[in-house]
């Protein structure tokens, strides 16, 4: 008989963490280990708890994800999105393990109007994706097998983000000002934890989940189709709100990003060409206004409207 697969989390109440947590178990064990259980930042921790579990493969959902709160505490950005990965990636390439791992639209630097690939030059404008691309960089030099699946905006019904944030928003004021310049590609944390599963069952499928890592490992583009502006994003949200009628908010206004400063700079243009997943592994993920109808059929679900 063999033995249980065991999964590896690393990260237990993020956004994404949480919708793996939901797909994965269809595959095997698995163990989310948060900031208490596995502190990336205390490599010794770390070590224990991945000898005590011993995964067949880890995912790393753990990030310091605070894009504006990065460029003040860049030494806590640091220690996460860089020193805590170069670590999982030497357990990893030590022990053998496979290592799933997830970075950002925003490591590109915006030019152009063209879907960005895996191959194009990357320009992080600010400590965030700095950092996320620093870690990315030293999966590599790593030599661990590993995919790192670059996603974008992503959102859903777990943690902080602008579809949580604009809900709140519309029902407290009577007028919002959006973003309208920056394009990318909203992403439902959910659909990003049902690709990697697939993409996990598919490595188990063929006998050799580390092989089958290993051959193939390199970065992936896994966004949502199509692209938007925050401005767009947040008028579709509100469209499909089945709970519009509470909605306070009566006019929502465009705007240009120099009229909502930041301390971090965001790329005007962040969006994936996701080909590349498609041809590798068959997967591509649904449009972003898909994603968003079947987020806002949860909330109908949930609370009909009256
Ligand atoms: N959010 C976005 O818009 C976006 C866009 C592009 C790419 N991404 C990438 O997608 C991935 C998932 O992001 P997310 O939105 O799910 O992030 P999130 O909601 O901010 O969650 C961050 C996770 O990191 C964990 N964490 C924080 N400090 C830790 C520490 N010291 N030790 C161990 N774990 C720690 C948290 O642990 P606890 O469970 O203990 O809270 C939490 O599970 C990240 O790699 C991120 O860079 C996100």
């Amino acid at each position: 008989m063999t033995s249980k697969r065991r999964i590896l989390v690393v990260g237990r109440n993020g956004q994404l963490a949480q919708e793996l947590a939901l797909t994965l178990p269809t595959l095997g064990e698995v163990t989310c280990a948060g900031r208490d259980a596995a502190d990336a930042t205390q490599p010794a921790k770390v070590r224990s708890l991945i000898q005590d579990l011993r995964p067949d493969v880890i995912v790393n959902a753990s990030a310091y994800t605070a894009v504006d709160k990065a460029e003040s505490e860049p030494q806590a950005a640091q220690a996460l999105n860089v020193d805590a990965v170069a670590l999982l990636a030497e357990i990893a390439k030590t022990q053998g393990l496979p290592l799933l791992h997830y970075s950002t639209d925003y490591v590109f630097d915006g030019s152009g109007t063209q879907p960005w690939n895996e191959s194009d030059p990357t320009g992080p404008q600010g400590v965030y994706a700095q950092t996320k691309l620093a870690g990315e960089e030293a999966i590599r030099a790593s030599g661990c097998a590993h995919f790192i699946f670059r996603t974008a905006w992503v959102y859903g019904h777990f943690g902080n983000n602008f579809y949580k944030t604009m809900n709140r928003l519309a029902r407290e004021r009577e007028e919002l000002r959006v973003v309208a310049d920056q394009m990318g590609s909203p992403t439902w944390s959910f659909m990003i934890a049902l690709a990697t599963s697939q993409i996990l069952a598919q490595g188990w499928g063929s006998g050799q989940l580390f092989e089958f890592v290993h051959s193939r490992s390199g970065v992936y583009h896994m966004s949502a189709g199509g692209a938007c502006s925050w401005f767009d994003f947040a008028s579709e949200i509100f469209r499909t709100d089945p709970r519009a009628a509470e909605h306070k908010c009566k006019k929502v206004t465009a705007i240009r990003t120099e009229e909502y400063p930041t301390p971090a700079k965001r790329p005007a243009n962040s969006v994936l060409c996701n080909d590349k997943c498609d041809a590798t592994f068959a997967i591509r993920l649904p449009t972003w206004q898909q994603q968003l109808a079947l987020v806002q059929a949860q909330v109908q679900l949930k609370s009909p409207a009256q």
